[in-house]
C-alpha cells in the first residue's frame, strides 16, 4: 500500500491533542498534509471533508471515559469513503476506559478503517496551580513515542498489499459504553475586574458558549467545560471555582500523579 497525503482530523479544545497528532504525522512522513481541525462551531458548517487515497490520523479527547458528544456529532459528518484510518484517543493521566473503543466505532461508522489506534496523555483540562495533573504533557517524551509511533504506522501501510489484509483493529473498552455522567450547569467563572474583554475566549471555545457582546458572560447550557478559555485567557481572569469540579481536580491531582505512559495498537 502507497499513501503519501494525511488528513489530521481533531477536535482539541486545549490542543493537546492536536501536538499528539501533529507527532505521529511527523513520524509517518508524508509528502502532503492537510489539517481539517473539528473544534471550532463552524467546523460544522463547513462542507464535510471527504477522503480519498489518504491516511486519516483522527483524535479526540477522552471527557469522562468517553467521547466528548460534540466531537462525535463532528465526526459524524466526515466520509471516509474506505480511507485507512489511525485513531487517538488523548486523556488526562486518569483513565481512557471506552473513548477509544467509541472512537473507533464512530471512525467505522463514518467509512474508514482503522489500521492503528493509541491512547497519549495530554495535561488535564482541570489542572491548575494548586491543583497540577499531568502539567505539561504531552512533553517531549511523549512527542517522541508519538513520532516512533508514525515511524511504525509507516512500516505497516508499506508492509500491508492492499487494506483487507490489515485485518479488524482491536482496542480496549466495553459496551455498552460506560454511561455518561456529565455535568450539565457549570461554567468557568470570571473576574471582571481582570477581563480586558480582548475576546480571547471568545475565539477559542468549541460551543460558543461565551457571548459575543459581552464575554464575561457564558451560557452554562452550552459550555462543555473543556477550559479553552481559562487556558487562553491572557489575564488570567477565568478559573473553575465550581465546588464539583475543584474538589475532583483535588483528588486527580493527588490519585493521579503517577506518570502513565502512552499505550499503541496495531
Ligand atoms: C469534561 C472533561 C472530562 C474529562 N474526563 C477525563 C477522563 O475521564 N479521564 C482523563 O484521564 N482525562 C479526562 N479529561 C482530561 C482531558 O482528556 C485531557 O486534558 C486532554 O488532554 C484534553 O485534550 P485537548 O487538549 O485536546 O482539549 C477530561 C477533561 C474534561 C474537560
Amino acid at each position: 500500500m502507497a499513501i503519501n497525503a494525511a488528513k489530521l482530523i481533531y477536535f482539541s479544545p486545549t490542543q493537546t491533542t492536536k501536538k499528539i497528532i501533529e507527532g505521529i504525522a511527523q513520524g509517518v512522513r508524508f509528502d502532503t498534509v492537510e489539517h481539517v481541525d473539528l473544534t471550532l462551531s463552524d467546523a460544522s458548517m463547513r462542507k464535510p471533508a471527504e477522503i480519498h487515497d489518504e491516511l486519516a490520523i483522527i483524535g479526540s479527547p477522552v471527557y469522562s471515559g468517553r467521547l466528548p458528544a460534540v466531537a462525535i456529532s463532528r465526526l459524524r459528518q466526515l466520509k471516509g469513503n474506505g480511507a485507512p484510518a489511525v485513531i487517538v484517543v488523548v486523556y488526562g493521566n486518569r483513565a481512557y476506559e471506552d473513548a477509544l473503543l467509541e472512537l473507533r466505532d464512530v471512525a467505522l461508522e463514518a467509512g474508514f478503517r482503522p489500521i492503528a489506534a493509541g491512547a497519549f496523555i495530554g495535561e488535564h483540562s482541570f489542572s491548575a496551580n494548586c491543583t497540577p495533573i499531568a502539567v505539561g504533557r504531552p512533553d517531549a517524551e511523549d512527542l517522541g513515542k508519538a513520532m516512533g509511533f508514525g515511524k511504525i504506522i509507516r512500516e505497516k501501510i508499506i508492509n500491508t498489499r492492499a487494506l483487507d489484509q490489515a485485518g479488524s483493529l482491536y482496542v480496549p473498552g466495553n459496551f455498552p459504553y460506560k454511561e455518561l455522567r456529565m455535568l450539565s450547569d457549570v461554567s468557568p467563572a470570571i473576574q471582571e475586574m481582570l477581563c480586558t474583554r480582548c475576546k480571547m475566549c471568545l475565539l477559542v471555545c468549541p460551543t460558543v458558549a461565551i457571548n459575543e457582546n459581552d464575554p464575561t458572560l457564558t451560557d452554562k447550557s452550552l459550555c462543555i467545560r473543556c477550559c479553552a478559555c481559562i487556558k487562553s485567557c491572557p489575564a488570567g481572569a477565568k478559573t473553575m471555582e465550581d465546588p464539583r469540579i475543584k474538589q475532583a481536580a483535588e483528588q486527580l491531582s493527588v490519585n493521579c500523579s503517577l506518570r502513565k505512559e502512552p499505550e499503541t495498537y496495531l
